[in-house]
């Protein structure tokens, strides 16, 4: 089958911060780029955001990069590469000054500043207490922030193609990325996007768990495709649980809540985290703060009648502080929890929240690989920047208000680095005779499958297994167990039927490609989180208690093809400071 084919200099997957913010270096440039987006550009899970984006800017007290980078270091459980977290932190302040340029609609203070709150994990001079650095916009500074990004890109005439679903990378034999295939969700036509350069921006993949703050559209489709060419996934097993998700329902209730001064009790109405983390208490780092949470829960002192779930109290702040600061939590616990939080608390457990690896990146946003002699290669034609990639600046656990500067700062750079290369004269490549021809494949069988299962049915228990094991704590067995399941479901996955086609539309086709995304993403989590024999940030076994310098100083590399290992040592190397060395990490 003929596939039709579009020519652009780049293109852009998916349409959130980080996409938005590169494809606009593209459009300024001049080059012609092309954004495929699932949803409506500003319906991006960006829009999720709430409660800040950090910068050591300084404004309500003194700070500065270097305390930033070191809270990201011990953050990340020193996984996190040193010299991308000495960029990223560096380059903070820059990226924010040049969103409030563009007319984002921080919060001031009353000499006019941006507005900063206390975050999880941020920290004035090296752990002593916390700090203001998160720079927000109410609750919903994802949201203006988008919006932001959107009508500036609308402004340098880049081009959307809006409900398109990118399914597969276009790779050709000497290993370069030469575009997409992609599937228009109203009409089902496939059509190549050829380009020069392709830049992955698809967010992350936190639907592959039962209770998540992800929006429906996170379904892993970089991951998926990435893994599908033949590149590896780094360091897949480190999952972020969010302390905040509202009770039974998911949604995410910003630490930004506890940034103002709410705090989380048990059944007994104590203060707990005073137990866990003496000097920063409820503004420890998001790993400690969910497992001390869980731990209370499985001790017996969670809230409510079954006992499952803390105690999230702001009452407190008086409604004022909420309704100006807090408004979209208001909301959200009112409609979520059926509790109006100027009276009552809220009903809160650790809920799946970020995906701390990806796809291998540079601080570019070029696509890395082992070069098979001991170092790095990089993929000529294809990027990443956002939560799909891994650069690695979170490493075992990122702190809050860092993913929408990984945005910012990453989506920039990945773009001057396209912009870069064109301009350097990288010529066009022919595509190959099989351009597309898996995607097709795939497609087909979807279509032409008479018997088999359904997308809801191996969806929902993929969700199951990687929620029963591979959460917040991790068990020998259990992980054991779930790498057996989660492979028998990957099988079940290349067997799906989309039953009576007469009667649905486009969507459950669109469904069961997510599916095959997903599940590569979660195969990877199990895989690469069973072989980890250490606890590190997010990751925390129950046989291997202790976090493992001498041995796990390592990012692990997941390749689809066999289910294979590989792993490259933590860059601990700054780009011009002193390194922090690893040490025992309190709060
Ligand atoms: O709690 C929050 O507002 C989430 C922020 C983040 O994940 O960075």
């Amino acid at each position: 089958m003929a596939i039709a084919v579009r020519q652009f200099d780049a293109v852009v997957v998916g349409a959130g911060g980080s996409g938005l913010r590169a494809a606009l270096e593209l459009a300024e440039a001049n080059l012609r780029v092309a954004v495929l987006s699932k949803v409506f550009p500003t319906r991006s899970h960006t829009v999720a955001a709430q409660g800040g984006v950090s910068a050591s800017l300084g404004n309500e007290e003194e700070d500065n990069w270097h305390w930033h980078m070191y809270d990201t270091v011990k953050g990340s459980d020193y996984l996190g590469d040193q010299d991308a977290i000495e960029f990223m932190c560096r380059k903070a302040n820059e990226v924010v000054y040049e969103l409030e340029h563009f007319g984002m609609p921080f919060d001031r203070l009353d000499n006019g500043k941006i507005y900063q709150r206390p975050f999880g994990g941020h920290t004035r001079n090296y752990g002593e207490r916390a700090i203001k650095r998160a720079c927000a916009a109410a609750d919903r500074t994802g949201h203006a922030m988008l919006h932001t990004l959107y009508q500036r890109n609308l402004r340098a005439h880049t081009q959307f193609f809006v409900e398109w679903m990118a399914l597969d990378l276009i790779r050709d034999q000497d290993g370069d990325v030469l575009g997409v295939i992609a599937l228009e969700m109203e009409t089902g036509e496939v059509m190549i996007f050829q380009s020069k350069a392709t830049l992955l921006a698809t967010g992350g993949a936190g639907r592959i768990y039962a209770a998540s703050t992800n929006a429906f559209i996170n379904t892993g489709d970089g991951l998926g495709m990435v893994a599908r060419a033949g590149m590896p996934l780094e360091d897949m097993e480190f999952w972020q649980f969010h302390p905040t998700g509202v009770a039974g329902a998911g949604v995410l209730i910003t630490e930004g809540v506890r940034g103002e001064g709410g705090f989380l009790l048990n059944k007994n109405g104590e203060r707990f985290m005073e137990r866990y983390a003496p000097t920063v208490k409820d503004l420890a780092s998001r790993d400690v703060v969910s497992r001390a949470m869980a731990t209370e829960i499985k001790e017996g002192r969670g809230a409510g009648k079954d006992a499952d779930h803390i105690l999230l109290k702001l009452d407190h702040l008086g409604p004022e502080v909420i309704n100006k600061r807090l408004p979209g939590i208001r909301e959200i616990a009112i409609k979520f929890a059926n509790v109006d939080p100027v009276k009552e608390p809220i009903p809160v457990v650790p809920t799946c929240h970020y995906q701390m690896g990806g796809i291998p990146t540079n601080v570019q946003g070029q696509v890395v690989m082992p070069d098979g002699a001991g170092g790095e290669k990089i993929v000529r034609g294809v990027y990443a920047a956002g939560e799909c990639a891994c650069v690695s600046v979170h490493g075992a656990n990122r702190l809050g208000t860092n993913s929408l500067l990984d945005l910012l700062v990453f989506g920039k750079s990945a773009g001057e680095q396209i912009v870069a290369d064109l301009k350097g004269g990288r010529a066009a490549k022919d595509l190959p005779k099989d351009a597309g021809e898996g995607a097709v494949a795939r497609l087909a069988q979807l279509d032409g499958a008479t018997s088999g299962e359904s997308v809801a049915q191996v969806g929902a228990d993929m969700r199951r297994v990687m929620q029963l094991h591979c959460g917040v704590f991790r068990f020998p067995d259990s992980l054991a167990a779930g790498v057996r399941k989660i492979l028998e479901i990957a099988e079940r996955a290349k067997h799906l039927c989309i039953k009576d086609k007469s009667k649905v539309f486009n969507t459950a086709r669109l469904e069961a490609l997510e599916l095959h995304n997903l599940v590569e993403t979660a195969v990877s989590t199990m895989i690469s989180a069973e072989a980890r024999t250490e606890s590190r940030g997010a990751h925390d076994r129950s046989d291997f208690s202790d976090r493992d310098d001498v041995n796990w100083l390592k990012h692990t590399l997941w390749y689809k093809e066999g289910n294979r290992l590989d792993y490259k040592p933590v860059k601990l190397k700054p780009l011009t400071v002193e390194a922090f060395e690893p040490k025992a990490r309190v709060y």
